[in-house]
């Protein structure tokens, strides 16, 4: 198998996160005799200081002829006065605008290994492995009009889905919740509020009427919050709009330890974009304290999704469950007051996970 990846490594912990899943990557590739070519571009705030502008035409262009995009995470707090428009996020929507995926499936899983880390009690958390399908290129992220207008001293963004929008998106969530064991699906909205989500709700049951196999049920989004919480293991597929889906998939990372654990993947448009769900975390940027594993596991989604390398993907998954059960933590992952752990930074977390990787392949 041959992948030619765009590497959009990005800003704050983007680089550092990146180089770890290109090592397990070329571990991956050195095994099975496949070949990764990669291509660095840059985009974010790389981007702007680079060129002025948060997504360089040679980046979409690049990227566009590539099989696969990989990104690491976008925005840096020196660039917090500019405009929407302008900031390194602005690269990131644009790019996942051109390249058309509309379904981010963020995966979130409860590792026995990590069930301290959770401030939930380890019978809620148990077991818990929920796959968010997330509608990516709509809703008020991309909604016009939209301005903030000074002199009136107002602003507005708007809310907007068409039908084939929720339509596509439904259909790839009920597909993969057909092919799980729990066969749920659980749709969230604000129905009781929104126009858009009382469309929402009514796209999703006439998709529904085509997959009499999988349960589906309906849930608003404040209240989704704290089922998340209290009873997560409940929940199999849940499929929701942009926004709702971002902060949800967030608040997902409490199931499972820490939000630098979590990977995903956008599919269906031209190039499928895999990025871990956290952000350039300008906090711990540059010392080593990053946890690479959302970032490894994204690439295994990757694999196997881009590239049909199921077992390759299935190897990098398992080197995860093993390097938690060793013990090994980044700093994000280390309980207080639990024997048996070692501190370890991003790069020996990545080194420990490419032995791994190649004595399971
Ligand atoms: P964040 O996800 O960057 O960080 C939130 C918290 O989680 C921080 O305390 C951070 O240290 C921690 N964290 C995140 N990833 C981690 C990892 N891999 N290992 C260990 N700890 C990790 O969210 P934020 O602080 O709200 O945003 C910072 C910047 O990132 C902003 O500019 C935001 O716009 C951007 N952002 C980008 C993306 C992306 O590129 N996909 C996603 C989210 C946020
Ligand atoms: C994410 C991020 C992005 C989003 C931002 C940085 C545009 O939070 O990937 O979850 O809101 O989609
Ligand atoms: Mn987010």
């Amino acid at each position: 198998m041959h992948l030619r990846i765009a590497l959009l490594a990005g800003d704050g912990i983007g680089p550092e996160v990146i180089q770890e899943a290109v090592n397990v990557l070329d571990a991956v590739g050195e095994v099975g005799g496949h070949t990764f070519e990669y291509m660095p571009l840059l985009i974010g705030g790389a981007g702007i200081d680079a060129h002025g502008t948060p997504l360089p035409n040679e980046t979409l262009q690049k990227t566009l002829t590539c099989d696969a995009a990989l990104l690491g995470a976008v925005g840096d707090n020196k660039f917090n006065k500019l405009a929407p428009s302008e900031r390194p996020e602005a690269g990131l929507l644009k790019i996942r605008a051109e390249l058309g995926g509309f379904a981010n499936l963020r995966p979130a899983i409860a590792y026995k290994a990590l069930a301290n880390n959770s401030p939930l009690r380890h019978e809620i958390t148990e077991g818990a492995d929920i796959m968010f399908v997330r509608e990516l290129l709509g809703g008020l992220y991309f909604g016009e009009p939209r301005l903030w207008d000074k002199q009136l001293r107002r602003a507005h963004n708007t809310m907007v889905y068409t039908q084939d929008e929720v339509e596509r998106v439904a259909r790839i969530a009920f597909d993969i919740a057909a092919k799980r064991p729990k066969k749920k699906l659980t749709s969230v909205d604000k129905a009781n509020v929104l126009e858009c989500s009382q469309m929402w709700r009514f796209v999703v049951d006439q998709v529904a009427n085509e997959y009499p196999n999988v349960t589906v049920e309906h849930q608003l989004v404040d209240s989704m919050a704290i089922h998340l919480m209290t009873r997560p293991r409940d929940f199999d597929v849940i499929l929701t709009e942009n926004l709702f889906g971002d902060i949800l998939s967030d608040e997902s990372g409490v199931i499972t330890g820490s939000l630098g654990m979590l990977p995903s993947a956008t599919v269906g448009g031209k190039v499928n974009l895999y990025e871990p769900i956290h952000g350039s975390a300008p906090d711990i940027a540059g010392q080593g304290k990053a946890n690479p594993i959302g970032t490894i596991l994204t690439a295994a989604m990757m694999l196997r999704i881009s590239g049909g390398l199921e077992t390759e993907a299935k190897g990098i998954e398992d080197a995860v469950v093993q390097v938690l059960e060793a013990g090994y933590r980044t700093p994000d992952i280390l309980s207080r007051n639990v024997d048996g752990q070692h501190a370890v930074d991003t790069q020996l977390m990545g080194r420990l996970l490419v032995d791994l990787v190649k004595a399971n392949l």
